[in-house]
């Protein structure tokens, strides 16, 4: 067999691979809108009661990327475990498109801090975990994970398992099987807090990457001002005390966003109203 046979073998596979994950993937369908109304949250134990949010209204957009920053405490992660359905409002309303958010759903993916991989799962299996639950056959779980593994560049890391990677490369493949579901909302709790500066940089880009080319609403949570404005189309103040919106800001800055763009005279202004705001609150 000469090499020419190869190639064209390797291609034509390549594409029957490829047309699988298209007829696999449930498509993002719907638009991904959430809607929070009067959303309180109250922690309550014995004796005491703890005001964790007031007042939060907030309509996040279809294929938004929405992020909310402040201060440590200010009811962040609260939120967004609400949004994820992993608890529940004391009093208000959140929706997805229209209905109700009343527990976990595959529509919605999360990627919080801390790389939540299955140990005993290989790259492969971890990113393949959702579609198995949900029946996909072999050939087109295959077909996706392919897809994913190139996209994340762990291509000669397909059989290893989490330990055996470093933290970014842990964090790729948590992306990757959180968009391998093709949810329409993905929910990023800090996701990059924990990397080093370099690692955190290569990150941001290859969310903004796979976020414009998956059309995915992206709720993110940071406390670090510059992946806020590097990253968001929109970006949500809260303050402490008890958690609740302080202030929006839209980000008018390019839709693509090269490193360059850090030092934009809109990036560097924001920066600065940004950081008064987190400052005086
Ligand atoms: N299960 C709980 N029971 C009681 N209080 C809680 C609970 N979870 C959170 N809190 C309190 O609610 C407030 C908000 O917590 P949350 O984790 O949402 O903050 P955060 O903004 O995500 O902070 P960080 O930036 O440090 O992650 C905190 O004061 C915290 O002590
Ligand atoms: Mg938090």
């Amino acid at each position: 067999m000469n090499m020419a046979t190869v190639t064209a073998k390797e291609q034509l596979k390549e594409n029957v691979l490829a047309q699988n994950a298209e007829a696999a993937a449930p498509a993002a369908g719907g638009s991904g809108t959430i809607e929070i109304r009067d959303l309180h949250k109250v922690y309550r134990t014995r004796k005491s009661s703890f005001e964790a949010l007031r007042d939060i209204q907030l309509t996040i957009g279809s294929n938004e990327f929405l992020t909310i920053l402040g201060p440590s405490g200010c009811g962040k992660s609260t939120l967004l475990r609400m949004v994820a359905g992993l608890d529940e409002p004391s009093s208000g309303m959140l929706a997805l498109d229209g209905e109700e958010i009343v527990g976990p759903g595959a529509e919605r993916g999360m990627v919080f801090q801390g790389y939540t991989l299955f140990p005993w799962l290989t790259v492969r299996e971890n990113i393949e975990y959702g579609l198995k639950l949900q029946g996909v056959p072999t050939l087109a779980r295959r077909a996706i994970s392919n897809y994913w593994i190139k996209i994340i560049r762990l291509e000669s890391f397909d059989k290893s398992y989490p330990k055996q990677l470093s933290g970014g490369m842990k964090q790729r493949v948590a992306i990757a099987r959180a968009l391998a579901n093709r949810p329409k909302v993905l929910l990023m709790d800090e996701p990059f807090g924990a990397l080093d500066a370099q690692t955190k940089l290569e990150m941001q880009e290859m969310l903004l990457d796979v976020w414009q080319k998956e059309k995915t609403t992206v709720l993110f949570i940071t406390h670090d001002i510059d992946e806020a404005i590097f990253l968001s189309q929109r970006i949500v103040v809260m303050g402490a005390g008890p958690g609740r919106i302080l202030k929006q800001f839209e980000v008018n800055l390019p839709a693509e966003r090269s490193p360059e763009v850090r030092e934009h005279k809109e990036f560097v202004a924001l920066r600065r109203e940004l950081a008064d705001l987190l400052k005086h609150d």
